[in-house]
């Protein structure tokens, strides 16, 4: 389908930015809407003098800066909802802020939503499960979460909690719904800072200093997923006609602990070293998705190896 009228909240963050370019290649009109929080306009470059996209600076909270987007899309026909605060470090030193951005925004741009009788799509998390029991992560286990006092790691993970019950609520109230679960989305654009993401961490410290330095004792597992293959199942899920309230884990199921991960990456320097350094409290031993329900109700399969994607990373990065 083309000739949408889409918001893409968080539009300049590290998916929202591929979301919005592979939108309006497909022939969408779309509009970003980003604090500038993490996003940049650097990773929108490829679109922004395109007459079918625009970039408004503003905040997911607020409803005045959400009109302004649906008057300057001359309606709304999909909102994918991205914005939120990510990256591990925020969710322990501004929790608070995690929880006012992640959940009040999911409620401003559902009710946005519900206002245009849009079709809305939200970005929720493998977090939203907490601390699980058992793995592969299957809809219906239960969530788990810990006792605050000990930490606030699950700011995150209960802010995309409790977006996802609001969803659910909207979906029995007749809004169309879908729900994304991305399973550690990797590829260009992906933040390598200390608030950043493990493979972009890696790739900057062997860059600055060849020494790769792992959480914990690199024994906890992930399943790490090409950017193209998760911005194919935002789009399917928001393209498609789907049964309301679906939820979708988009990720690879290639399991990899951080130590094989550190080491697939030292091979592309010289001479790198591994170190390892304080574990993040909350952070789960493995996550692994089930995506039977993926695979049969939304036609999506990872298509890309970790081994090709690591290699066309440092392509981007190098060359
Ligand atoms: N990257 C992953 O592997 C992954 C995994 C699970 C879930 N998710 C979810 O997918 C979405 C996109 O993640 P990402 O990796 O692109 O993260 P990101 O941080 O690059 O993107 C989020 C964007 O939201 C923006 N933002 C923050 N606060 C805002 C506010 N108040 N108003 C408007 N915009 C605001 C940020 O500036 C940023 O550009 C997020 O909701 C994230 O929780 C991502």
């Amino acid at each position: 389908m083309s000739d949408m009228r889409i918001l893409v909240t968080g539009g300049a963050g590290f998916i929202g930015s591929s979301l919005c370019e592979k939108l309006v290649a497909m022939g969408n009109r779309v509009v970003a809407l980003d604090s500038m929080f993490r996003g940049s306009e650097a990773n929108l470059e490829s679109i922004l003098g395109s007459e079918n996209f625009a970039l408004y600076a503003g905040d997911v909270r607020d409803v005045d800066d959400l009109d302004a987007c649906v008057e300057a899309l001359g309606g709304l026909d999909l909102v994918y909802h991205l914005a939120a605060i990510n990256g591990t470090k925020w969710f322990h030193e501004a929790a608070h802020s995690v929880i006012d951005v992640n959940v009040n925004g999911t409620l401003r741009t559902l009710e946005l939503a519900m206002a245009h009788d849009a079709k809305y799509v939200f970005a929720s998390s493998p977090e939203a499960f907490g601390e699980p029991l058992s793995q592969p992560l299957t809809d219906g286990d239960a969530m788990v979460f810990t006792d605050p006092k000990a930490h606030q790691r699950h700011s995150y993970g209960g802010s995309k909690y409790l977006g996802e019950i609001a969803c659910q609520h909207a979906a029995r109230d007749g809004l169309d719904v879908q729900i994304i679960r991305p399973f550690n989305a990797y590829g260009p654009r992906l933040n390598g800072d200390e608030y950043g993401q493990v493979i972009a961490m890696f790739f900057q410290q062997l860059i600055e200093s060849s020494e790769l330095n792992v959480h914990g004792d690199g024994s906890q597992t992930r399943s790490f997923t090409w950017i193209e293959d998760v911005v194919d199942g935002f789009v399917k899920a928001g393209m498609q006609d789907l049964p309301t309230g679906e939820v979708f884990n988009i990720g690879s199921t290639e399991e990899v602990s951080i130590i094989d991960l550190a080491e697939r990456i030292a091979k592309f320097g010289d001479k790198v070293e591994v170190s390892f350094g304080d574990g993040y409290h909350g952070d789960v031993k493995r996550r692994l998705p089930n995506i039977s329900n993926s695979k049969q109700v939304l036609g999506w399969q990872s298509t890309v190896s970790l081994d090709e994607g690591l290699k066309m990373m440092w392509d981007s990065i190098t060359l």
